[in-house]
Formats: structure tokens, sequence, C-alpha cells
């Protein structure tokens, strides 16, 4: 075994130094075996390259929020949180649904195995191709839908199930858009935050887990209070 590593070893430390040794690239007056190792080191080094621009490529859209006039995070629902939505949607089976901010995909896909026919709404596209193909692999794909669009700008009124993992920023924009748009008999489902001074329907879980479920005439209720 140690036999066989020991011609690796002895080529390594040069390998190294080449790939290290940007000023030697390409100059004439080195030896040729120097040269040729200096060639190699600029493919190691531009494979390197290239290697991170596509991890980086790939990740950054998972990392970075895109911006906008009010961030939502990419906080991906905990299974328990998917768990909550997925109990409150028992019994919908062929409804529509629409998730805005939908991240990876990952409660599209969960509404789609409870039966409905579930579109996620997310302005990052590295994230929209990935739960096109996430849910093509888990066999969703003719249930599902996903859409690069400002959730702000998405109709609301073709839908029966409206959730959303919001952040507290923007609860009112959508209690005022909840109020135009949603249908009488429509479900709009809130997670970690729940709409300012509503009462809901109906409230599943504790925590960041916490899901909140209301009716259009539970939001309208809290207008004539106001
Ligand atoms: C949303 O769609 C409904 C029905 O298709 C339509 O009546 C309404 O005007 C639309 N609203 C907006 C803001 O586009």
């Amino acid at each position: 075994m140690a036999h066989n590593l020991a011609p690796t070893h002895d080529t390594s430390p040069s390998r190294l130094s080449a790939a290290l040794d940007f000023e030697s690239l390409g100059s004439s007056h080195l030896p040729n075996s120097s040269n040729h190792s200096s060639r190699r080191g600029a493919f190691v080094v531009g494979t390197c390259v290239v290697t991170c621009a596509v991890i980086g490529g790939v990740l950054i859209p998972f990392l970075s929020p895109a911006f906008r006039k009010i961030v939502l995070p990419y906080v991906p629902a905990t299974d328990v949180q998917t768990r909550n939505v997925c109990s409150v949607l028992k019994g919908r089976a062929g409804q529509r649904l629409v998730d805005l901010g939908s991240g990876d995909g990952r409660l599209v896909s969960a509404a789609a195995e409870e039966g409905l026919i579930a579109t996620g709404v997310e302005l990052n596209y590295g994230l929209v191709l990935y739960s096109r193909l996430d849910s093509l692999r888990k066999g969703f794909w003719k249930r599902t839908n996903f859409i690069r669009r400002d959730l702000f700008k998405t109709n609301l009124s073709n839908y029966d199930v409206i959730v959303l993992f919001g952040v507290p920023s923007m609860m009112d924009l959508v209690k005022q858009k909840l109020l135009v748009e949603m249908r009488p008999d429509a479900m709009f489902v809130a997670c970690r935050f729940p709409l300012p001074n509503v009462k809901p329907s109906a409230q599943l879980g504790s925590g960041i887990d916490t899901v909140w479920v209301y009716s259009r005439s539970d939001i309208q209720k809290s207008l004539s209070k106001a």
C-alpha cells in the first residue's frame, strides 16, 4: 500500500508550488518540465475557480434574500411547521393553494401530497428552479407549479388556501391585500407570525411552529373593531 502511494507523494509538492506560483505561468525561460507543471498548475487553479463559481451560483440564492422593499428571508419551514400546515389542509384535496414566498418549495410539495393543486410564488429564481426539480423528484410535479414573482403582485382571488411564512413588517400590507382579493370561502394560513389584531378561527402548535388560520370574515371583523 505505502509503496503504491509513494509516486503520488513525490509529485504533489511540485504541483502545489506550481499552482501557487502565478509568476511562472507562461514564462518561456523556464525549463520544459517546469513549464509543463506550470500549465498543470494553471489548470488546477482554473478548475478551482470554475468549481467555486458553480458552488457559489448554486448556494448564493439560498443564502441571500433578494433585495426588495420588505425582505422575506429564506428560512426553511421545520418539519413540525409543515405537519401543522398539512393538518389544516385535511379534507381540501382538489383545492387550489398558493404559498407566498415558497422558498425551497417543501410546503408546496407537502400540500400536493395532501391532494391540493399547489402553486409556489418566490422571487428568487434559484429557489424556483430548485423547487421545480425537487417536486419532480418527489413525483408531485403534476399538482405543483412554481412562479418567480413578487408575492404582492400575485392575485390571491384565484386560490382557496393562501399560505404565508411572513415577517412582522409585512403583515399589515398582507392584511390589506387579503381584504381586497381573498375569496369569501378562502382560508388564510399564517406561519411564524400572525396577522396583527385579528382573531384567528384556529391556532395550532407553539413558538416558531405556530400556525394561525383565518377566514375572510375573521379579517373583516377586525376592521369593525378598530
Ligand atoms: C384578480 O383576479 C380577479 C378574478 O380573476 C379579478 O376580478 C381582479 O380584478 C384581479 N385583481 C387584481 C388586483 O388584478
